[in-house]
């Protein structure tokens, strides 16, 4: 872990100065880490062994498989035809909305910090004979002019990066229309899991300490940028671990549709993604 966290330092370049100088100004900026590079959001990923295991551990299985279809259901329904509409997939990992959506005919920017899960996500779209353009991009200060996409995707990102604000900011900056973005939610059982990880963080562990969102703060920050939320989806009441450890699709469709039916899912169910669309007058 420490040689990747050396070899994120050595990227860092400019840090303090690009900072200041806000969004991307030049089209050959060489790719620069824009936040704190020792945050665990570059360094985990920097790693070449989270590139190879991420896909087999966060969606292997039945209820992994059942996380993908459910996501990629939802981006199909919030995106509507995507054939030849530009979109970014920002933080992409190993691509996979970026690929179910080159699948559906769009044309696809995906974008990402780690060099390693770029590396993953240009070999699956090989494999998959997909056109994809993947590109080495800071979240925080995207190189593309404003409006450069018809729509812009981010799953799993705001969770971890230093500033999600201003990741935001960048994501509906480079959109034209349609911004979907996913994330935990305050008052869902994923915030104990948080709240236990910022714990074992501060205690020196090596951990993932994701933070988790109010659902009115993320309103507010899409309306500071000309955009509005249009639709909510939410996906489970119960933790995504405890359906991971029983392994079996009918168990959680039946349970969830059980929460679902008595309103609980509608209160905390969780991931929580969202569909934001650029206002008329903005
Ligand atoms: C949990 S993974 C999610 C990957 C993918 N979106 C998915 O849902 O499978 C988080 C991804 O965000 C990327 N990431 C983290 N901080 C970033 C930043 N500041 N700019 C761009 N990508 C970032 C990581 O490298 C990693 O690939």
């Amino acid at each position: 872990m420490r040689e990747v966290a050396e070899r994120q330092r050595a990227e860092v370049g400019s840090t303090r100065a690009l900072r200041n100088a806000g969004p991307m100004r030049t089209k050959k900026r060489k790719h620069v880490i824009v936040a704190r590079a020792d945050h665990y959001s570059y360094v985990a990923y920097a790693d070449p062994g989270m590139a190879e295991r991420f896909d087999r551990e966060r969606f292997g299985g039945p209820i992994g498989a059942l996380l993908l279809e459910e996501q990629a259901r939802v981006l199909s329904d919030f995106l509507g035809e995507v054939a030849n509409k530009r979109v970014i997939d920002v933080g992409t990992g190993t691509g996979r909305a970026a690929l179910a959506l080159a699948r559906r005919g769009a044309q696809v920017t995906g974008v990402d910090a780690s060099a390693a899960m770029l590396e993953a996500a240009r070999q699956r779209a090989a494999q998959d004979g997909l056109t994809v353009t993947f590109e080495r991009e800071d979240a925080h200060a995207l190189r593309f002019p404003a409006r450069t996409f018809d729509h812009g995707v981010s799953f799993r990102v705001l969770m971890h990066t230093p500033d999600w604000r201003r990741c935001l900011g960048e994501l509906c900056r480079v959109t034209r229309h349609r911004v979907v973005v996913d994330f935990p939610a305050l008052g869902s059982v994923a915030a104990l899991q948080a709240v236990s990880r910022k714990a074992a963080q501060a205690a020196g562990r090596n951990v993932e300490a994701y933070r988790v969102f109010r659902l009115q703060a993320i309103f507010r920050e899409f309306e500071r940028h000309g955009f509005r939320v249009r639709r909510i989806h939410r996906q489970f009441v119960l933790p995504i671990t405890l359906h991971k450890l029983v392994g079996s699709r009918r168990f959680t469709a039946a349970v969830e549709r059980v929460l679902a039916a008595v309103g609980i899912l509608r209160l905390v169910g969780s991931p929580v993604t969202i569909l934001a669309e650029r206002c008329e007058s903005s």
